[in-house]
């Protein structure tokens, strides 16, 4: 495959160095961190970007229209006032409903909610995990190390959380509001008791494709504990909307080999929301 001087500066944008293997340009990456200069030395051979490979997933995929999307979790629907308010509201009732939300305890120790961040035009939804320190106190959701790093990864596909066409925009969001202290995992009843906000988020936003990112969003979106490695790399769907799963940023700061199959799913999701595109 030949790559065009843009997509090597996005590919090292993110990471990635892709040089030419003999006449053909084929893939090989080696991993280049530039925020990790120690890691420079981890090196990779990536699984080759065959973009035919990708289309022909996610048009199978897609082509799968009639296939049964998810049920609306219970929750929402069946499980008390509190979900069917939150399934009612608009954007300012939701946001208002998160920042003065009490239903657990990690607003003991929040200095403030994380909402989402974007335009609720957008066509993209990406979806993580739960807010660090940093979110914590900008309110934002992905504004750390893995933020820098997730806005490298969306800026190497042409989007953005900032101003730009619906089609090039995304909508961040995490699957819980408050900082879990000592950035330990979301608990159980934390991710029960947050989930109706991002389903509530995900029905308002109406994302051409969504973009799971770590364990936490895919338990929350997928109801599924395989691992992230065994569900990435085809399109699932939520209700109907193209999923994406891939590796969480944290995950890829720490294990940047992985960065190369990160680099795979961002292309599928990308041939995907071009073959949604063209089905709306
Ligand atoms: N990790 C996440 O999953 N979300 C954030 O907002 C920050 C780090």
């Amino acid at each position: 495959m030949r790559w065009s001087e843009r997509q090597l500066a996005m590919l090292r944008e993110m990471g990635i160095r892709v040089w030419p293997v003999g006449q053909e340009s084929v893939v090989q990456a080696q991993l280049v961190p530039a925020d990790a200069p120690a890691m420079a030395s981890a090196s990779v051979r990536a699984t080759p970007v065959n973009t035919d490979e990708l289309r022909k997933a996610a048009t199978a995929a897609l082509g799968a229209a009639q296939a049964p999307g998810r049920a609306a979790p219970a929750s929402v629907t069946e499980t008390g006032q509190r979900q069917a308010g939150v399934a009612a509201m608009g954007w300012e009732a939701l946001r208002d409903a998160v920042a003065a939300c009490t239903a657990c305890k990690l607003c003991e120790m929040r200095k403030q909610t994380v909402f989402g961040t974007g335009s609720t035009e957008a066509q993209w939804l990406i979806v993580g995990e739960a807010p660090g320190e940093q979110e914590d106190l900008a309110g934002e959701p992905f504004v750390g190390k893995s933020g820098q790093l997730l806005d490298s990864m969306l800026r190497a596909i042409g989007l953005t959380r900032g101003d730009a066409a619906p089609q090039r925009q995304v909508y961040i969001a995490n699957t819980v509001k408050c900082r879990p202290p000592g950035n330990r995992n979301p608990a159980p009843d934390e991710l029960a008791q947050c989930e109706p906000f991002l389903i509530r988020q995900l029905a308002l936003l109406k994302p051409r494709i969504i973009v799971a990112m770590g364990r936490f969003a895919v338990q929350s979106l997928l109801r599924s504990d395989e691992p992230v490695g065994r569900l990435r790399g085809r399109v699932h769907r939520y209700q109907g909307v193209p999923l994406i799963v891939t590796y969480h940023p944290a995950y890829l700061l720490r294990n940047p080999e992985d960065k190369a199959r990160a680099w795979d799913d961002l292309c599928l999701a990308v041939e995907t929301a071009k073959l949604a595109a063209q089905a709306a």
